[in-house]
């Protein structure tokens, strides 16, 4: 039983893209100045800090990131902790955050999420992402992610006839929702036949099937919603917070089509939100691959088993349509600093529920959702937002 309901009283991120101006420390600390100027509130206000951030160790030589954090922010002494759960580790930073409000233990927090991966090179990038699946029996064999989540798309062809340019057209109206977003890494929109004609990288999946390497973070500032009115014009509550997890290995799952940690996941935020997936006006889905965004709208239940790909053609996940699908330009135009996306996905919905969506509002948004998973599905983080005015 929860004791105290949580509200989202301040966001913020950088733009996302390639960076060669600023380093991990810079990006985590603009994203947090922006979410505490945007709550009216002083660093001396928090008292604890979770920060998602999934493999700056490789990436560019750094551990110890909840300590390098809480001091780089001017938050030291409170206690500052580093989530990894791959390019989960956003979502179930905020979920840290939600738990550490409604518990009690703390009355305001930040949570973070940030990933600098461009001071590397494309292959040292792919071995670092790697490390999210099974290490000894995907990646030393070769299994790199495009390719795994490239069998996944092969066999959601086989079982329900969906086409290499029905994922494309994921990618079309990510795009288009991006270039209306001026903190996205992309900003052009793009045709079917951009996709299709784009180099190959793991057969289905083309270059413009993938979500790209990026740097960025994203902030939120929490406190109990009895509290947020004094700081927020328009509070959002976090109305639930889920998490599962499945097989390290894709070999051990049942299924290739669907992911078992979204499914039971967003099964207990409905619950615990007493909605449906029809109630839900907006989502953030985990669309690292365009096959990614068609799994994660059917197992979260906007559409029926397999008919992802028809309804992402037939236009039904555009912006104002059926239902408005990463409005943000998910991961594939916005960007995907791995760790920063699961707290970029609550970002944007914020933003949606409080009206301040510029040139990609959803109309009258109540009720948002943000999907984040870690690996090829081993864990996944589902948080439903709410309107709270
Ligand atoms: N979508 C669209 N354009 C992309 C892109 C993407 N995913 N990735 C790179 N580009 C563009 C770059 O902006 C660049 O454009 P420019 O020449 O106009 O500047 C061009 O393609 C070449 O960029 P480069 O970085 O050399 O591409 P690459 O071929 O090394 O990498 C991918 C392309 C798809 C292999 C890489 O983005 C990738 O590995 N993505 C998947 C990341 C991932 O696995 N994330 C975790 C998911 S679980």
């Amino acid at each position: 039983m929860l004791m105290r309901k949580v509200a989202i009283v301040g966001v913020g991120m950088t733009k996302f893209g390639e960076d060669w101006k600023r380093g991990f420390r810079d990006l985590i600390l603009e994203a947090g100045k922006k979410a505490l100027e945007d709550s009216n509130l002083h660093g001396a206000e928090i008292d604890g800090l979770f920060c998602g951030t999934m493999a700056p160790g490789p990436l560019i030589g750094q551990e110890h990131a909840g300590a390098l954090l809480a001091d780089w922010m001017g938050l030291n002494p409170i206690p500052s902790v580093r989530v990894e759960a791959a390019c989960a580790s956003g979502g179930v930073a905020l979920r840290q955050g939600f738990m550490a409000i409604a518990s009690g233990l703390h009355d305001c927090v930040v949570v973070g999420g940030v990933e600098k991966m461009t001071d590397v090179s494309g292959a040292d990038v792919i071995s670092a992402l790697g490390g999210a699946g099974d290490q000894e029996w995907e990646l030393f064999p070769g299994a790199t992610f495009p390719a795994i989540y490239a069998l996944a798309a092969r066999r959601h062809m086989l079982e329900y006839g969906t086409t290499e340019e029905q994922m494309a057209s994921v990618a079309v109206k990510n795009h288009l929702n991006g270039s209306h977003n001026k903190y996205a890494q992309f900003q052009n929109p793009i045709t079917i036949d951009t996709v299709m004609k784009s180099k190959m990288v793991a057969s289905p999946l083309k270059v413009f099937d993938c979500s790209p390497v990026t740097d960025g973070a994203a902030a939120l500032v929490l406190m109990p919603l009895e509290k947020a009115k004094s700081h927020a014009e328009i509070p959002v509550e976090i109305v639930a917070s889920a998490q599962a997890s499945d097989t390290l290995a894709l070999h051990d799952r049942k299924s290739l089509t669907e992911l078992n940690a979204t499914k039971v996941a967003a099964k207990k935020a409905y619950e615990m939100a007493k909605v449906r997936p029809s109630d839900i006006d907006v989502a953030e889905v985990h669309d690292c691959f365009t096959i990614a965004e068609v799994m994660a709208i059917e197992d979260l239940g906007f559409v029926k088993k397999g008919m992802g790909g028809k309804a992402s053609a037939d236009g039904k996940t555009a912006l104002n349509a059926d239902i408005s699908i990463n409005t943000s330009g998910g991961l594939k135009a916005c960007g995907h600093p791995v760790g920063a996306t699961g707290i970029k996905q609550a970002v944007e919905i914020s933003w949606q529920l409080r009206g301040q969506a510029n040139g990609r509002q959803v109309e009258n948004a109540e009720i948002g959702l943000t999907h984040n998973v870690g690996g090829s599905g081993a864990t996944c983080a589902v948080h439903i937002l709410k309107r709270a005015d």
